[in-house]
């Protein structure tokens, strides 16, 4: 389903929350989408430019549910059976994303934003770039892009993934397509890290139909219902890259990263601009929830995994929850490790027994205070290979980050006595029934 079907659906839904008054692209629009987190925004006039702008389209997970229609709970699953199972896209002959095609490229046209007073330039947030590895064949991720100018972005490429490898081999520069305005599932696969060689647009084919089609000035094939495509290749010369707020809510520091030429943009004729406020609830889910699935299967190899969660408050990136059923003295110690081996990037992990609502930061603290002892069930692993987005971490530049992990294993302990580690919990009762007359509850 591709995104314009989507906003009609979360519109139907009740979700969209719709801005007809004009929002200038310079700070007033990512301010007003800020405060309406969470919720899908759709603003209708933009100053500078004819196209609209969407906002938080996945911003929530009922909104992945609702696009790919399973329930909120089946999600994970779903992700999980196509990353597993990809389809090779069909490629159509002719695409939406094609209808105009403008080689007299000016991205000042678009209504790209500039979020903070401290950011150095507009960047476009939510473009999904394709690229070709000569050895692994298509690479589907997410580039920041800041606009240097009618026809030039600088890219953030974080070193060693696909990207970034190819880009190394292609000595005269890597022929790009940077789709903006896409569907929940390209979205979702191009969040994904699956093995080198896995076709991400094949994950996206295996959530929904996403067929495909030829770019107009570069070898790559792009999906036929984007609404924006700039093709262009990515030159080997460097310049400042930030500073911008990353995933972390902190400012990410300046890097000299590659220039991207744009050639030619083409877009459908009445296209919709899409955003991603950095920080904010989509860019956390879209980043977190695909590696909720890794963990699980990781885990799952070990001892039996009931779920995983990564958590808002850890970024969305560098904290999970596990739950387990603990069969052994050693699942505990066992998911741990797992836990890290499916998410590489994940810093600290908490493991509980599956009568814990790990989806509840109470109940987890709960298990951590009440089943947890720091000398017996911590594990801390010390000059790990970490996540660049980690300020605390240590970064040299061209080398990877390196950080401290911990593992908190608050299962109950084995061999314990379950009843004394269990939540006692009071019979429910219709306190109402007790009020005098006229008394209310009510604040
Ligand atoms: C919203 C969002 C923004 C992202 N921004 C960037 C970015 O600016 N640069 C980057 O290299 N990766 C970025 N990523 C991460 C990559 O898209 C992601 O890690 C991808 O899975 C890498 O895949 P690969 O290892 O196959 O290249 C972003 C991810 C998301 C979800």
């Amino acid at each position: 389903m591709s995104l314009r079907a989507f906003i009609e659906q979360a519109r139907q839904a009740g979700y969209l929350v719709e801005i007809h008054r004009e929002v200038s692209p310079r700070l007033e629009l990512a301010r007003v989408a800020a405060v309406l987190d969470g919720r899908p925004v759709l603003f209708h006039r933009v100053t500078g430019s004819k196209f609209p702008v969407i906002v938080g389209a996945g911003s929530a997970r009922e909104y992945y549910a609702l696009g790919l229609g399973v329930e909120v709970g089946h999600l994970a699953a779903k992700l999980m059976e196509a990353l597993e199972h990809p389809k090779p896209p069909e490629v159509t002959e002719s695409g939406a994303c094609q209808q105009v095609v403008e080689r007299n490229v000016d991205l000042d046209r678009l209504p790209i934003l500039t979020h903070l007073p401290t950011d150095p330039a507009p960047y476009i947030t939510a473009g999904v770039a394709i690229i070709r590895d000569p050895d692994y064949g298509r690479n589907v991720s997410f580039h920041r892009l800041m606009v240097t100018g009618p026809r030039t972005v600088v890219a953030r490429i974080v070193e060693g993934r696909g990207t970034d490898t190819a880009w190394r081999k292609a000595h005269d520069g890597l022929p790009i397509a940077i789709c903006v305005g896409n569907s929940l599932p390209v979205l979702l696969a191009a969040s994904m890290s699956p093995p080198k060689g896995v076709d991400e647009l094949g994950i996206a084919n295996a959530m929904q139909p996403t067929s495909l089609v030829q770019c107009k000035t570069v070898n790559l094939q792009v999906p036929a219902e984007s609404e924006f495509v700039l093709e262009g290749h990515i030159t080997h010369q460097l310049a400042n890259e930030g500073p911008f707020l990353d995933l972390t809510e902190t400012m990410d520091f300046v890097r000299r990263q590659p220039v991207i030429e744009i050639d030619c943009i083409t877009h459908r004729r009445d296209a919709i601009y899409q955003a991603l406020l950095p920080g904010k609830l989509e860019h956390k889910l879209l980043m977190g929830m695909p590696k909720e699935p890794t963990i699980f299967a990781a885990v799952s190899q070990v001892c039996e995994c009931r779920d995983v969660v990564i958590t808002p408050g850890g970024t969305s990136w560098l904290h999970a929850v596990v739950s387990i059923v603990k069969r052994d003295p050693e699942d505990g110690r066992r998911a741990i490790e797992a836990a890290f081996a499916g998410h590489g990037s994940l810093k600290h992990v908490v493991v509980v027994d599956d009568d814990i609502h790990i989806h509840d930061p109470v109940q987890v603290e709960w298990a951590i205070a009440t089943r947890f002892q720091a000398s017996r069930d911590l594990a801390v692993l010390t000059d790990q290979p970490g996540s660049s987005l980690d300020p605390s971490a240590t970064h040299v530049p061209g080398q990877k980050t390196r950080t401290a992990k911990m593992g908190l294993d608050a299962t109950i302990p084995w061999g314990a006595n379950r009843k004394e580690y269990e939540k006692m919990r009071y019979e429910k009762i219709e306190a109402r029934e007790y009020l005098n007359t006229g008394q209310s509850l009510d604040q």
